[in-house]
């Protein structure tokens, strides 16, 4: 396994390693997208449009990734974003990201729909944690989940505002998914030939919903577990009600137009995460590259412009810091290194991501990232 890891070049080719070790219906619940998928694959496609135009003969002896973000300073600039029940796609995923995130010291978003309970995430990533909140239908759920991260120790909260529905995934609908979990001939089958994720896998016991492992406990569909997780009713009235009961800094997470990151800014968050969820809730939406610019015109001198969905590279991260992000977030790049092999694969996207962007750096003459802006858009 270390030899293919070794050999891996890029993200795809963590991909292609995680696709070969881990079951159809487990990989697809990471890969796939809503309905054909096209917002899904547009998120990549239009940050691979976005050119830089490199400037030698500059000095970049010594390159500089560091940045900061609501006063603690962080070593690269981007962070580890929000993924609900990953240890199904690789057991014990949660907590090896999220001691990665402390050691390579960016931030962890510990999801509200994670396979590992909150408290547990908070002190694996150590001072590194934030909380992604899923707003449910029932108050009490919400404020359950607030109050228990408050303890933990989270200083910063992103509540996520792009479900108002859960999104369509056909592959999810193809493969037959239930809750709960059912062991179908096709589950067994593609298990069978995937023995060392099943053999962990059971080891490990079967994920679930761990912050609400209780309430789920007598779901027996998906629409049970969608309406304990998640509320078509959130508002910008509830949003002004989160902004006055958590006292750290709230980030508002699915924002694509300059209008709703203008309200966040009056409501006083403290920043936005312009996001479409990785291509997971609409297939008709534009991605965020396209988005992003007049967003970040907008808001960005009054509030913290993070960016996700589609980053595959290094050089990602400069393009979205060049269209007008302080930072990203990279959801399924570090999934797929996790699921290529455990903590050696997620160490291995890490490097990856991490080495071309400092080479990216370097290629366009600026060696600090907080450098890089607008001016290096285009020729
Ligand atoms: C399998 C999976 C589960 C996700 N779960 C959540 C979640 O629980 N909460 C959330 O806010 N976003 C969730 N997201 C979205 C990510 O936080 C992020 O926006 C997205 O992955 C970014 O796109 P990328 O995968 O192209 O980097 C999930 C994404 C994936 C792939």
């Amino acid at each position: 396994m270390r030899r293919s890891l070794d050999r891996a070049a890029c993200i795809d080719d963590l991909r292609t390693l995680a696709r070969r070790r881990i079951p159809r219906f487990a990989f697809d619940l990471v890969d796939g997208g809503a309905e054909s998928e096209r917002n899904m694959r547009r998120n990549v496609e239009a940050l691979e449009r976005v050119e830089l135009t490199p400037r030698y003969m500059v000095d970049v002896s010594r390159i500089d990734t560091g940045t900061t973000l609501f006063g603690k300073a962080f070593d690269l600039p981007f962070g580890m974003a929000p993924i609900g029940m990953l240890n199904a796609f690789w057991p014990g995923a949660d907590l090896t990201l999220a001691r990665l995130c402390k050691r390579e010291n960016i931030p962890y978003v510990a999801s509200s729909a994670a396979s590992t309970a909150l408290e547990a995430l908070a002190e694996a990533a150590d001072g590194n944690g934030w909380f992604q909140l899923y707003v449910s239908g029932d108050d009490q759920v919400t404020e359950g989940l607030i109050a228990r991260a408050e303890a933990a120790g989270y200083e910063v909260m992103m509540v996520t505002v792009d479900v108002p529905a859960a999104g369509k995934r056909d592959r999810d609908i193809r493969n037959k998914l239930a809750v709960p979990f059912r062991f179908t001939p096709e589950v067994i089958a593609q298990c069978a030939a995937h023995p060392r994720w099943a053999l962990s896998s059971l080891r490990n016991g079967t994920p679930n919903v761990a912050n609400y492992a209780d309430l789920l406990k007598s779901a027996t569909s998906y629409a049970d577990v969608q309406k304990t997780l998640i509320t078509p009713g959130f508002s910008w009235e509830s949003l002004e009600k989160l902004r006055a009961r958590w006292a750290g800094k709230l980030l508002v997470k699915g924002i694509l137009h300059a209008d709703d990151a203008l309200r966040c800014a009056r409501i006083g968050c403290d920043g936005i995460v312009v996001s479409n969820h990785g291509g997971r809730q609409v297939a008709f939406g534009p991605p965020t590259a396209d988005v992003l610019p007049a967003i970040a015109a907008a808001v960005s001198d009054q509030m913290t412009v993070i960016m996700d969905s589609g980053i595959r590279r290094g050089a990602d991260v400069l393009r979205a810091k060049a269209l007008g992000a302080d930072f990203c977030l990279t959801g399924r790049a570090m999934a797929f290194g996790v699921g290529a092999g455990g903590a050696a694969g997620a160490d291995r996207a890490m490097d990856i991501l991490k080495l071309e962007l400092i080479r990216a750096l370097g290629q366009l003459g600026t060696p600090q990232f907080e450098g890089v802006g607008p001016q290096h858009l285009g020729g």
